[in-house]
């Protein structure tokens, strides 16, 4: 069966293709991304071994997967890119990431991966400095814009200038959503999908806060989280940003009670 990708953006020269639908089984839904532009093309987010199977047979209908250009990783989680090794040896694509996240990447490759090989697995990565990068791409770039602390030590999120959209990551997660496939269309109503999650796994509200100031002065049409549902359009982007800066989260909730010595075994 085809999977059809959501189209997030296509002006005939450059598209944004979103597939949300391709985890069975036991895994966290997610989602990943394609983005085209000519005859260039880049994965972001392209997840693990329950994704890379069908992602590769979804994606191969837009390009030569052989020549891909980039594989991008917003951090180091299995949902993220723990297929690195099939990526490496049959692509020839560069896998770009935080630089903190490098030099462990190589161990999700194996010595067997690694023969197959002509340079080593850490010359294939391309290690972003804290302070983000631009990454040319096609006739245009991509930016890694830096998200530390949200959820990752190291962590980016990546700007695509062209269809103004912008690939958040775990950032504006959502789970157990209805309609996953559809934007959001009622903020307050989808806020119990997120909270649970972000009060968890993204560090501080001082980090939320830094982060929305630096993309208010970006022109985001879109927000588009690795799971669940996006933000289309100002009115959604500006909600978003004013609830992810306003929340109490990580460490700015965390009390004494959460450091004690268990008593219970699991
Ligand atoms: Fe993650
Ligand atoms: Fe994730």
């Amino acid at each position: 069966m085809a999977i059809e990708p959501i189209v997030l953006f296509d002006n005939g020269h450059h598209k944004c293709l979103m597939f949300d639908s391709l985890v069975t089984g036991e895994g966290v839904q997610s989602n990943q991304f394609l983005v085209v532009d000519g005859k260039h093309e880049a994965l972001i987010d392209p997840g693990g071994d329950l994704t890379y199977t069908p992602l590769s047979v979804a994606a191969s209908r837009y390009m030569n997967l052989r020549d891909m250009d980039y594989v991008f990783a917003s951090h180091q989680d299995p949902d993220i890119i723990g297929a690195i090794d099939r990526w490496i040896v049959h692509t020839k694509a560069k896998i770009v990431t935080s630089k903190l996240w490098a030099r462990f990447l190589p161990h999700l490759v194996s010595s067997y991966v690694t023969t197959k090989l002509s340079g080593s697995v850490y010359d294939r990565i391309v290690g972003v400095p804290d302070a983000g990068a631009n990454v040319k791409f096609g006739d245009s770039y991509l930016q890694c814009l830096p998200a530390h602390f949200m959820h990752s030590v190291g962590n980016l999120q990546f700007y695509d200038p062209v269809s103004k959209i912008l690939f958040s990551g775990d950032l504006g997660a959502s789970m157990g959503g209805e309609d996953e496939h559809l934007p959001v269309q009622d903020f307050d109503r989808h806020i119990p999908s997120m909270i649970g999650f972000h009060r968890r796994y993204i560090a501080s509200q001082k980090v939320c806060r830094l982060w929305a100031n630096m993309i208010r002065d970006l022109e985001v049409d879109m927000i588009v989280p690795q799971h669940g549902k996006r933000f289309e359009g100002e009115t959604m982007v500006n909600r978003f940003l004013d609830w992810v800066g306003d929340m109490e989260c990580g460490i700015d909730l965390m009390t004494q009670e959460n450091y004690r010595r268990p008593v219970d075994y699991v």
